[in-house]
C-alpha cells in the first residue's frame, strides 16, 4: 500500500473516531462545537467542549470562602465553564465573559439562564479594555493552535487585565505539543518554538505560585495550569 493510501486511511479513522465520540457525548453542544472546529480550527482548538472534570478544576478557586471577585472567562465556546462559574457566583461578584465567535456568544445568551452579574462581550480578549481589572481570569484559549504573535497579544492582555497577585488558569492539551514537535520542520518548527518561548517568557516575567493538574477525563486529556500573577503593569512584588 502506498504512503498516500495509508495517510488517507489514518485520516478516515481519525474522522470516524471524532464522529463516534460526538455521538457518544451526544449533546447538541458537542455537535455545535465540532461544527465550529471544522469552520475555524485555530481559534476553537479542540473537537469537543471541555468535560465537567476540567470545569471543576478551573472553578476550584471560586468555591472557597473568599471576598467578592471580579472574574473574567476568556473563550466560552458553548458555555460549559461559563455555566459552572455562574453557579459559584457570590452576590457581589462581577463576571465578564469574552468570546470572539458571535455564534457562540448568541448560544450562551440563549442557552444559559439570565444571571444579573454575568455579561457576555463578543470580541477578542486583545480588544477588551474595561476600566477595572480582574481577580481571576479563566482561559480555555487553545494556545497550541494560535500563532506566536496572537499568543503574545493574548498574554499581554492578561497582564494588563489582572490585578497584582490575581489568579490565571488556562488549559494545555496534553501530549499534543510534544507529538507535533516531532513532525514539524523549517518555518513550522520555528513558529512552534516561538510560541513555546512566548509562554515560557510570560511565565518567567510575571508569575509565581504555579500549580499544574492533569485531567485525563477530557478529550483530549489536558493540563490545567494555575498561576498567581504579578501584573506586568505593576511593579513586581514578592508574596
Ligand atoms: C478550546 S475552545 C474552549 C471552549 C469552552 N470554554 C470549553 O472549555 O469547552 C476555545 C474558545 O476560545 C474562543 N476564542 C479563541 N480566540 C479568542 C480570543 N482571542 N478572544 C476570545 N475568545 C477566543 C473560541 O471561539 C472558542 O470558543
Amino acid at each position: 500500500m502506498g504512503n498516500h493510501k495509508i495517510i488517507k486511511l489514518i485520516a478516515g479513522f481519525f474522522f470516524l473516531a471524532v464522529v463516534c465520540l460526538s455521538i457518544v457525548f451526544i449533546r447538541s453542544d458537542a455537535s455545535t462545537f465540532l461544527f465550529h472546529y471544522f469552520k475555524d480550527p485555530s481559534h476553537v482548538g479542540s473537537v469537543l467542549p471541555s468535560s465537567s472534570a476540567v470545569s471543576k478544576e478551573m472553578t476550584r478557586e471560586l468555591k472557597k470562602n473568599r471576598p467578592p471577585y471580579r472574574i473574567l472567562e476568556v473563550g466560552a465556546g458553548t458555555g460549559v465553564i461559563t455555566e459552572a462559574i455562574s453557579e459559584f457566583l457570590q452576590p457581589e461578584d462581577l463576571f465578564d465573559v469574552v468570546e470572539i465567535d458571535p455564534e457562540f456568544c448568541q448560544l450562551i445568551e440563549s442557552k444559559l439562564p439570565n444571571h444579573p452579574q454575568r455579561k457576555v462581550h463578543c470580541l477578542s480578549v486583545t480588544q477588551w479594555h474595561p476600566d477595572y481589572k480582574y481577580d481571576v481570569i479563566i482561559s480555555t484559549l487553545p494556545f497550541n493552535s494560535l500563532t506566536p504573535e496572537v499568543v503574545h497579544e493574548v498574554l499581554d492582555a492578561y497582564s494588563r487585565l489582572i490585578v497584582p497577585h490575581g489568579q490565571l488558569s488556562y488549559i494545555e492539551y496534553m501530549g499534543l505539543p510534544g507529538i507535533k514537535k516531532i513532525f514539524l520542520q523549517g518555518g513550522d518548527l520555528e513558529e512552534f518554538l516561538a510560541r513555546e518561548r512566548e509562554i515560557a517568557e510570560f511565565q518567567k516575567s510575571c508569575c509565581c505560585d504555579r500549580r499544574t493538574v492533569c485531567i485525563w477525563r477530557n478529550f483530549p486529556p489536558t493540563y490545567v495550569h494555575r498561576f498567581r500573577l504579578i501584573s506586568q503593569n505593576n511593579p513586581k512584588k514578592s508574596i
